[in-house]
Formats: C-alpha cells, structure tokens, sequence
C-alpha cells in the first residue's frame, strides 16, 4: 500500500530492495504490415506499483512497436498525433530523403496526421524511431515515444542467426529516469531508475542457447559500458548500420545515445543458470555523461556499476542456434581517397550535461539557416573536433558514415561497420566519411550531438543535398532570386526579394569558393573572374537559403 505523503524516492529505494528483477521484461510487439499506423498520444501507466505517471506513448502506453521492415520494400506509415503539443516522427539511421526524415521542419499538429512512405534502402539492421520537434525532442522522448526498427535482407537472411523475436532474438531499449514525487517523470539529463524496454528492474527468460540482443541506448544524456557480470564474452556482430563483417570478441561494448549494437551470447549448457547483465560506470572518464563527475549533474547511478537486466537461463528451443557464424556481413569500408572534400566540425562549450551551452562551430541551431550544402552523390570526409569539456554523441541523418580514425587511429572493429553516431570525447577528434544518396528539396537533414539536452538546446545544424545536374530552381521560389548575366565570365549580378546577409559559391565537389557578406542588400555583383570555366552554385541566404546554379565561362 502507498502512502500518498510518502515521498517516492523513499518508495522507489524500498522497492528496489524488495522487487529486483522481478518484473519480465516487456517486450514491445512487432509489426511487419505494409502500411504501420502509429498513433502517439498521452498515457497514464504504472512503472511501479500504485503510482501513475503520465506518459507519451505511441499505440500503448511506453514506447512503440517494432517496426519489421524489409529492404528494398516500400514502408508506407500513417503518424496520428493525439497529443496536444505538435509532435513529428524521424527514422533514426534510414537513409530517406529530406521530405520524410521527420526532422524539426516536420510538424505533425494535435488532432492532425502524417502520411509517408519510403523505399526502405538500407541494409539489415537495428534502426529505432522517435519523435524530433524543435526544442522539445527531449521531453517527447522522455515521456515515452521511441520504438525499434528492424530491417531484414537477403544477405542476414542467409546467415544462421537467432531470429525469432522475442525467443532468440530480444530487443533492449536501456533507459534511464528520474521520478518525480508525483509519479512523473523529470525531464532531465540523468534519471536514477533503470528501465529496459520500459521495465524496471526487469528479467527475460532466455533458452539455453545463442541468443541475440539488440540493444539501444534511448536515454537523454547516459553512456553505458554494457558487459555481464561474470565477464562473459559476447560476440559483437552488428552496430549502427547493419552488420559487421565478422563478429568481434568483447566483453564491453560501449553505448552513446542513439547507438544500437547487436550481439550474441551463447548460452549453451547454462540451462538453470542467471546472468546479469551490466552497465560499468565505474569505467568512465570524468569527461562522459554517466561519470561520477561531482561538478554535474548528480545521479546514484553516477561512476557506479549497476545491472540493467536479469537473464535467467531456460531450456533450450526445438531448433536452436548453437554456433555463432564466423563470417557476416560484406559492408565495404569507403576508402579515404573517394573523398570530395572535407568538412571540419568543431565542437565548442562548457557546462554540465544538461545545462551546457554546446555549439557546432560557433553556431547554434536555427530552423531558417542551413548550414552545409552538399552534392548529391559526393562523398565526404567529416571531421569533428570535440573542443568542450565534455564528450558528445554526433549523429547524421540520411546517412550512414564509417569511422576512419580517432585521433589518427583506426576504429576499432566493433566501430568498424557502418554507423550514424559516433561518440566523441572531450579533447578527441574522430574522422568520419560517408556518402550523400538522397536529396533533401525543402526539407533539410540535421546533424548533432544526440545528449537529447544539448540538442534541444541547440547543438544541432542543417544540410541539404542538391543535384547540381539537375537544376535546383524550385519553381514556386524562382522569381525570389535572380541571377544575371547567366553565363557570366568576370562578374555575375543577383537581384533578391529579401535582403541578403551571407554569399556562398561552390565548386562541383561542394568546396566553397566564394564567401562574402550580403550587408543586407537585395542585389548585389560577385566578382567570379578568378574562378575557372564551369558549374557553380551559388548560395544565397538571408534566413534560409536560396540555391542556384549558375555558370562561369572565362
Ligand atoms: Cu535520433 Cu536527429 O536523431
Ligand atoms: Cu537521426
Ligand atoms: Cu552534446
């Protein structure tokens, strides 16, 4: 029985003594339909017993279905928002065009929906969705909305691997929370309650046999280093992107926020056994949020090591896996030398991980600027330089990247697949290269840090992705800007309907060329006579950017 005047945290610790893992872990339902309906809308549900928290959830109280997607399929989704705030939806890791990618600019109004479709093109893996309106990412997450995507093609198809959802094949979503006296949730960088898959102190009853973890860190601002207790080895064999080539050996893997990892662990000849499996704070630099670090944040869960699920080991199945492949995936690497150009990112700030001031160099999110403006089609090196007091999660859209090197040294081989978010630590700088598939039109990619704090607040950009060959005039916004003469050789006018405050000219690779100020003018004259015969474009911007293409003949 509760005492309503009991203070919760009071409750919580109690409980916690008297109720570990005794809860069976959640596991969310799968779907695999063609058109998914998802309805986020607002929740009462009871984490612990006798005590309400109002949740956001999408179809049910606490996070989402899996979503089972196939590639090269197309995935048609209907997002219903009955919640009374605006919300949105963003494919985390999908490699989607700009009109789908349900970043910021999308806004899904209360009472209103979203139809969308994509054709589902990356390969085999664990992806997740959640929602990404402008300021409010954290709080919508925190509440509840985010599910896992998992993708199957024909090359893991061939793969003798666990599959069978919820038996071998187990989804993890690790968070953490921080519970208010009144049964809800903080929304705040750390939370001192660990909930798996929404579950607290949860166990999962797995066979006695390989088994096949899919785990994604879908908290605000906490690392993990995830390992079992006993130092049982597991085999990595996917991260970020979709499968690795072979599997790697490790009894710790760390997991930034957004980062998913699969691996297996055979539980062969264990039937009867328990085994916890761990988070490893203790482990952490003072530089990585979930550190003991006294001059942030505090949480009980700080600098110590604590269990995050129970797996109790049961007989195994009728056709069980019992051998872990030693081969996987095919992903190439890109190399280096296919690299366009190279974009440095610079990572700036100080302060605690909730309430520090992060910039991207020197600039802040703003919905009406874009940032970076890249080719369709160009590869690129990015590279961020983490100059702050702390590490950063940075995460792409639209892409999937490989790690070419931190502080010079290649990753290592559980970093080596394909991934969206790299962790980059205070100090460190971490070379990544990808290449640009999909355009963006009017509805550009984000980039930031995924501290779900520092992104609401700002640390977060915007590209778009243009296709110089074919024109990028929309024809709604072409009488906004004009260009003349159009082939120019020495000088090239404009005549804008806004004032101009910043000129950007690029080469065919995306390199920039030109760069002025605008001083707030509507026409102005660029001096081109230094570049050479050829395709440029130019970037015009006061807010948002208008783009053309224009011609230079010597
Ligand atoms: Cu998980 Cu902007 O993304
Ligand atoms: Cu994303
Ligand atoms: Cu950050």
């Amino acid at each position: 029985m509760i005492h309503r005047n009991l203070p919760i945290a009071a409750f919580l610790v109690s409980q916690s003594i008297l109720a570990q893992f005794n809860n069976p872990l959640a596991i969310p339902p799968a779907l695999d339909v063609d058109t998914f309906q998802l309805v986020v809308g607002q929740h009462q549900h009871q984490f612990y017993p006798g005590v309400n928290t109002t949740t956001f959830g999408v179809n049910g109280p606490y996070l989402g279905p899996t979503l089972i997607m196939h590639q090269g399929d197309t995935a048609r989704f209907r997002v219903t928002n009955e919640l009374t705030q605006v919300t949105n939806m963003h494919w985390h890791g999908m490699h989607v065009p700009g009109v789908v990618d349900g970043g910021p600019p999308r806004e899904i109004l209360p009472g209103d929906h979203w139809d969308l479709k994509y054709e589902v093109a990356n390969p085999a893996g664990t992806y997740w969705y959640h929602p990404h309106p402008h300021m409010i990412t954290g709080a919508q997450a925190t509440k509840g909305i985010a599910g896992l995507i998992i993708v199957n093609d024909e090359e893991e198809a061939d793969l003798e691997l666990p599959r069978t959802y919820g038996v071998d094949d187990i989804p993890i979503v690790i968070q953490d929370r921080y519970f208010l006296p009144n049964g809800n949730f903080a929304v705040a960088p750390y939370g001192d309650s660990v909930l798996v898959n929404g579950t607290p102190h949860a166990y999962l009853e797995c066979p006695a046999q390989v088994v096949r973890l899919r785990m994604l860190n879908g908290s605000n601002a906490r690392i993990y280093p995830v390992g079992f207790e006993d130092g049982q080895e597991f085999q990595v064999i996917a991260n970020d992107g979709g499968l690795l080539n072979a599997p790697v050996d490790r009894d710790r893997i760390w997991l930034s926020n957004g980062e998913r990892v699969e691996i297996l662990v055979d539980l062969s000849g264990l039937e009867g056994d328990s085994l916890l499996l761990m988070s490893y704070g203790s482990e952490l630099p003072q530089t990585v949020p979930g550190s003991n670090n006294i001059l942030w944040e505090s949480s009980s869960l700080n600098g110590v090591d604590f269990p995050l699920l129970r797996i109790r080991v049961t007989a195994p199945t009728a056709s069980p896996i019992t051998s872990i492949p030693a081969t996987l995936g095919s992903s190439v690497p890109i190399p280096e030398n296919q690299a366009g150009g190279t974009r440095i990112k610079t990572l700036t700030g100080s302060g605690m991980v909730g309430m520090g001031m992060f910039m991207i160099n020197g600039q802040m999110f703003d919905l009406d600027v874009v940032n970076d403006t890249v080719l369709l089609g160009s590869t690129e090196i990015w590279v961020f330089q983490n100059n702050s007091n702390m590490a950063h999660p940075m995460h792409v859209h639209g892409v999937s990247f490989f790690v070419l090197d931190r502080d010079g040294i290649p990753p290592a081989p559980e970093e080596a697949g394909a991934k969206d978010v790299v962790l980059v630590d205070a100090g460190e700088t971490v070379r990544v290269i990808m290449e640009f598939n999909h355009l963006t039109d009017d509805w550009p990619y984000m980039y930031h840090c995924h501290n779900l704090m520092h992104e609401d607040n700002m640390m977060m950009l915007q590209y778009i992705v243009i296709d110089q060959n074919v024109g990028i005039t929309e024809p709604t916004i072409a009488t906004d800007l004009q260009v003349y003469p159009n082939p120019g050789n020495s000088f090239i006018n404009f005549r804008s309907s806004f004032p101009v405050d910043n000129i950007q000219i690029m080469d065919q690779t995306g390199r920039v060329v030109h760069q002025s100020r605008g001083s707030d003018q509507y026409i102005g004259t660029l001096d081109v006579s230094s570049l050479g015969s050829g395709t440029y474009i130019l970037q015009i911007r006061s807010g948002s950017a208008l783009v053309r293409k224009i011609f230079v003949h010597q």
